[in-house]
């Protein structure tokens, strides 16, 4: 008897999602040793390729070891390549009749990853439901990545289209923010520690700030990032979701459904955005930096339309009218071309009631308050958590105070720990079967519902665009509007104007 074999077809196998991420995600499974056994990879795009191509493209971003040439060929000769439309049945007959030759079964499982730009979608996931099914007992996983339309109704419309082809189950939604370890570890950390459980709420929090900020402009995607901003890019998805996981009740169990039922749940929970809550930015350049690319702002790129109000940088708060958040402001923040790349979770707890040490506090905090606590889970670059509480400060005679942190940074604290990539996690999930880190198409739709009016606004130019100059730290009304909101920045947070 032979073991159950596996395909996985990429589909748009010579683009750059494939070259960059798919292939050599399933080259590290591979190496890891991770993957089924029986396995074979097919490529399908429309160009007149061949595998040896499609593997030179993708070879600088595979990091192949001087040891791994042996494993490395094996890989290349599991992997093949077939050329064909997007958009004729004969073209996906000719895959499917490939697939089973090529796995000497018919009823092979089979995962279609569509690594494939969005117009083709609705073409392509007909085509495979129609044609590429395997025979009973193989199932099917369909893998897709946003965008998932541009507003709810075109959403919810192509969620129509593959709920016709597909059934929930054999649909796979990536984010890959949910197949990252700070994201991933939210859930353990909420729910294994009896200290955070207790003040995870109204009472005891003031606010939560998540922030996205990378350091590159949108030069050479200005094509693709005009039709989509910031707030499509980053917050309706990877920021949505981490706020989700943050805010929604503890889950019955482990599985996907049952955690995807609690975070649909908090979604629910969110009114629609007004527009005094968002803050949108659009870089320029900074003339007198000595870097070209800065000196160049968005609306320099040609793609981009010259008086385009594509936000790069968009701020907006959320409420979550439920008894455990109600008043809680959530900050969602992303910027492009900023001083820095990080993404993080800021918790801010509220002030200690009653003075007792006031006159010791002067030097490191706002006018005589005990600095906040503060809990923070940096997602990237090097993973952390810590805690910023107040202490005495070492061998102080009197109560002289100073704002410290419980500090826990993986690369101190696990050193020599591989933390495997997003893309390598969650591929891995959908060859389990497990979907605890994919999105559902309720989840979409609310994510969608939630942010869609301020879309509109935006197209209808209704919202003033603050410019803001490339490598900045970010939009000072946007600093504003959070102390607006009951944010206390100490010291180490002041908005320093360049
Ligand atoms: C993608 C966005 O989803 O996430 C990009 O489309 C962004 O604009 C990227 O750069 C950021 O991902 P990461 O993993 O580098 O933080």
């Amino acid at each position: 008897i032979t073991s159950q074999s596996y395909v996985f077809f990429i589909i748009g196998a010579s683009g750059d999602l494939a070259k960059r991420k798919i292939y050599p995600t399933l080259w590290w499974l591979y190496r890891d040793g991770v993957l089924p056994k029986n396995i074979s990879f097919i490529g399908y795009s429309r160009s007149q390729l061949t595998i040896e191509q499609i593997f030179e493209n993708s070879h600088k971003y595979m990091k192949i070891q001087e040891d791994e040439h042996d494993i490395y060929e094996k890989f290349l000769k599991l992997n093949s390549y077939i050329s064909g439309s997007y958009d004729k049945s004969e073209d996906f007959e000719n895959l499917n009749s490939k697939a089973n030759k090529i796995s000497h079964q018919v009823n092979a499982h089979r995962l279609f990853y569509l690594a494939l730009p969005p117009n083709v979608y609705e073409s392509v996931s007909e085509l495979i439901s129609k044609h590429c099914r395997a025979a009973s007992p193989g199932w099917l996983r369909l893998i897709i990545e946003k965008p998932f339309g541009k507003d709810l109704e075109s959403s919810n419309k192509f969620s129509q289209h593959l709920n016709k082809l597909y059934t929930e189950e054999e649909i796979y939604r990536i984010d890959h923010y949910l197949g990252k370890e700070m994201v991933q570890n939210i859930l353990v950390l909420r729910f294994s520690n009896r200290i955070f459980s207790r003040v995870w709420n109204r009472d005891s929090i003031a606010g939560v700030q998540i922030i996205f900020k990378e350091k590159i402009g949108t030069h050479r995607h200005g094509s693709y990032f005009d039709e989509v901003g910031i707030i499509r890019d980053v917050i309706q998805n990877h920021l949505m979701q981490i706020l989700s996981i943050l805010a929604m009740e503890k889950p019955r169990s482990t599985t996907g459904e049952d955690i995807r039922d609690e975070k649909v749940k908090v979604l629910r929970c969110i009114a629609p955005i007004k527009l005094e809550n968002v803050i949108v930015g659009q870089y320029i350049g900074d003339k007198k930096s000595t870097d070209s690319e800065r000196q160049l702002g968005y609306l320099d790129d040609k793609n981009v339309p010259k008086d385009s109000t594509t936000p790069t940088y968009a701020q907006i708060i959320v409420f979550i009218k439920n008894e455990r958040w109600d008043g809680v402001p959530f900050i969602l923040r992303a910027g492009k071309a900023l001083n820095e790349r990080k993404a993080e979770i800021r918790i801010q707890f509220r002030d200690v009631p009653g003075r007792m040490f006031d006159e010791e506090l002067s030097e490191n905090n706002v006018e005589g308050t005990l600095a906040r606590d503060e809990l923070v889970i940096r997602i990237q670059p090097d993973e952390a958590i810590y805690l910023k509480i107040n202490t005495k400060r070492p061998g102080e005679m009197n109560f002289s105070i100073e704002e410290t942190e419980l500090d826990l940074t993986y690369n101190e604290r696990y050193q020599g720990v591989k933390l495997p990539n997003a893309y390598e996690r969650l591929i891995l999930d959908v060859f389990m079967g497990s979907k605890i880190n994919f999105v559902r198409s309720d989840e979409l739709q609310e994510a969608w519902r939630i942010i869609d009016p301020i879309l509109a606004e935006i197209e209808k130019k209704k919202l003033q665009i603050i410019p803001y100059k490339f490598g900045a730290i970010g939009i000072r009304e946007a600093f504003d509007a959070a102390v607006k909101q009951g944010f206390i920045y100490t010291r180490t947070y002041v908005w320093e104007d360049d």
